[in-house]
């Protein structure tokens, strides 16, 4: 039996704690992106990551059967998901997944402090933040162009859904913090979700297969970090509060997106989600990510 290293990601943590682990997390960041190019929502280190990426590119030996079907169904589900096969709709599903990012967070650029403007470590904090999910965007659209739906386009919300994103941030911390939680451990979740399936979908292309890996890892390095600074923004009353979200918040989130009940297990990830700690992260992702001192034995 192995010894349990990690502690849930729902355990407690004193006022103190928290302090101490956002001073922790700051000094983290900074070095993990790099330098922070807040014109183009970039960060230094990981922009070199996806011109490696773009610089080196990896094709389909075969290639997609079948792309008019991702096409017609990426930005809303035309045909029936029952009658499309598996890949496409995996493709189709990254897409809409990174599509609610992107809608979320160009909301939130806007109305966050600038870095200049931005006095407590938790505002520079989330202002990295957000330049590491407009990095996720970028690295889901190579995923993307790396079997060949090099057609993409990013397509906004209706305005009045826009609007209601942009509002999202505005307001107080004890309302936002919670689901704003919720919704990276969401993410984490999905993630390892997907890897799995690219070894069920993608095994006559080992070499697609293994740069989707990568692209993937280099997304869900940083969410696990993103968890644990979202958790460390809640106190012991809102980390209940979280908890109880957790299946409420992936049961609406995934309703919305008609692919994931025909590629995965809903329940089996709102199971994951509750259940959280660091001990099923492998140990080459907790190497670059980052972990909350309360959640270690
Ligand atoms: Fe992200
Ligand atoms: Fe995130």
């Amino acid at each position: 039996m192995t010894i349990a290293k990690y502690r849930s990601i729902f355990s407690s943590s004193t006022a103190q704690q928290r302090k101490e682990n956002f001073d922790n997390y700051w000094e983290f960041t900074q070095q993990h992106g790099g330098e922070l190019l807040e014109d183009d929502k970039d960060l230094a280190i990981k922009r070199a990551r996806l011109q490696y990426f773009q610089n080196n590119p990896i094709k389909l030996r075969k290639p997609l059967a079948n792309p008019e079907a991702f096409y017609r169904n990426y930005v809303e589900m035309q045909d029936k998901p029952e009658s499309l096969d598996k890949m496409t709709l995996m493709l189709t599903g990254i897409y809409k997944f990174a599509r609610h990012e992107w809608v979320g967070i160009k909301g939130a650029w806007d109305v966050v402090p600038n870095m200049a403007n931005s006095h407590s470590i938790e505002d520079k904090i989330s202002r990295i933040h957000l330049a590491e999910e407009f990095c996720h965007v970028r690295l889901f659209d190579e995923m993307l162009k790396t079997v060949g739906l090099d057609k993409v386009e990013w397509v906004p919300l209706s305005p009045w859904k826009e609007k209601v994103y942009e509002q999202f941030p505005k307001f107080p911390g004890f309302l936002m913090d919670t689901p704003a939680f919720v919704t990276e451990l969401m993410g984490v979740t999905f993630y390892f979700h997907l890897h799995a399936l690219f070894d069920e979908l993608l095994a006559d292309e080992p070499e697609v297969r293994e740069r989707l890996k990568e692209l993937l890892d280099e997304i869900t390095i940083d969410e696990i970090a993103h968890v644990g600074q979202r958790r460390n923004f809640i106190g012991s009353v809102g980390i209940k509060v979280s908890k109880w979200l957790v299946k409420p918040f992936y049961t609406m989130f995934f309703n919305d997106i008609p692919e994931v009940a025909q590629l995965f297990d809903v329940k089996k990830m709102i199971q994951d989600g509750e259940d959280f700690d660091f001990n099923t992260v492998p140990n080459y992702m907790i190497e670059k990510s980052w972990i909350p001192s309360y959640c270690k034995v």
